[in-house]
């Protein structure tokens, strides 16, 4: 079996990989938004002394499950993310990792996190599903990537600016509802009825290129808050479902023109953002319009977690993409090249 470590931001986790049927045998994951929240977006420096203190208490728990006298026989190798994220967490993950290849002697495999998220689709599944394009929409990005198979991805479309993960915090802060604001900014804009969201306008709504863009909504948004204080909670609720409903009508109208000028087979929702289920709905809504598959991950495997980087680490076992223990290192840049025709 594999053991995976992912560490890329604010999520410390572990999990166990079968590597004959990629079967998930055991994960765990300890979330630092309790921490982060006071301060309203993740402070990297305490992330990663909390990696530093979480990262064992979980290699523990894998002990654990593991049992006996050598728990760790059973492993092949360990696959653990290296990039993109944030430099001195990556750090924290890639330490426990050679410590680990040294003393068990064991092969290390150098994981994408965007290419995790995209094998979120597959988890559990022994067959991985290609040609492949996914909209990936986290708190570090907001892209259109084509996989045409493992070895061959390109990105196609990416923000200008923001994602939209980062943007559904920014919101949530400046109505004062903690951090990670995803999940609460949807629990609010469920409670506006439809038809009364706040208007805001559409970004890059008369613009051809294939991207993103979300500070001018994020702008918006603040503007908003500023007139309309003091804030009514019937007030939250239509800022959040506005803010929702324009950031999803901005995806869904690149999207469409990326699915009218490409030929897609399928099509996967991934990132901690395809865990809304109104982003969910919408998308699947375009896809059955053009009659193309919708591949979407489990909600649980929609944030950061240790088992994407395990599957995707089982792709690395079977293609013998072994890193050397003394030189492998981290990178705050992806590896995933951009395709020719995007526009950055
Ligand atoms: O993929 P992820 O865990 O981390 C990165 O790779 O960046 O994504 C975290 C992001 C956060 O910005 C969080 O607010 C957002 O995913 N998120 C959501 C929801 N759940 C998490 N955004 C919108 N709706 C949600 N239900
Ligand atoms: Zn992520």
């Amino acid at each position: 079996m594999l053991l995976s470590i992912e560490s890329s931001c604010d999520d410390s986790s572990l999990a166990l990989t079968r590597l004959e049927d990629c079967k998930l045998l055991w994960h765990a994951k300890i979330s630092q938004e309790a921490e982060h929240s006071a301060h309203g977006g993740v402070v990297p420096e305490l992330a990663s002394r909390l990696h530093a203190h979480n990262l064992p208490l979980l290699l523990q728990k894998a002990k654990a499950f593991l049992g006996g006298k050598t728990p760790f026989a059973p492993l092949k190798a360990i696959a653990l993310t290296t990039r993109p994220g944030l430099a001195i967490t990556l750090l924290e993950g890639l330490m426990m990792a050679k410590a680990l290849a040294l003393s068990l002697n064991l092969p290390l495999i150098s994981v994408d996190h965007l290419k995790g998220h995209l094998y979120s689709l597959f988890i559990n599944q022994p067959c991985a599903r290609f040609p492949l394009s996914v909209l990936l929409v986290s708190g570090g990005h907001t892209l259109i990537i084509e996989a045409r198979d493992p070895t061959n991805m390109g990105i196609i479309a990416q923000s200008l600016d923001d994602s939209l993960g980062e943007s559904f915090d920014k919101v949530a802060r400046m109505l004062g509802l903690g951090y990670p604001g995803g999940p609460v900014v949807e629990k609010l804009a469920c409670l506006c009825p439809a038809g009364e969201e706040y208007p805001f306008p559409l970004p890059l709504r008369q613009k051809s290129a294939l991207a993103f863009s979300f500070s001018g909504l994020k702008n918006a948004v603040r503007l908003a808050v500023a007139k309309a204080q003091p804030l009514s909670q019937e007030l939250q609720a239509q800022i959040c479902a506005g803010f929702q409903t324009t950031a999803c009508a901005h995806l869904l109208h690149k999207v469409r023109a990326y699915l009218q000028s490409a030929r897609v087979e399928r099509f996967g929702l991934v990132g901690g953002v395809s865990a809304n289920t109104y982003i969910r709905t919408q998308l699947e809504n375009l896809c059955a319009e053009f009659g193309i598959e919708l591949l979407l991950a489990p909600l649980e495997f929609c944030t950061d977690n240790a088992a994407m980087i395990g599957r995707a680490g089982v792709m690395g076992y079977q293609h013998a993409e072994f890193s050397d223990v003394h030189t492998l290192d981290i990178s705050p840049h992806t590896e995933i090249p951009q395709s020719a025709d995007s526009i950055l």
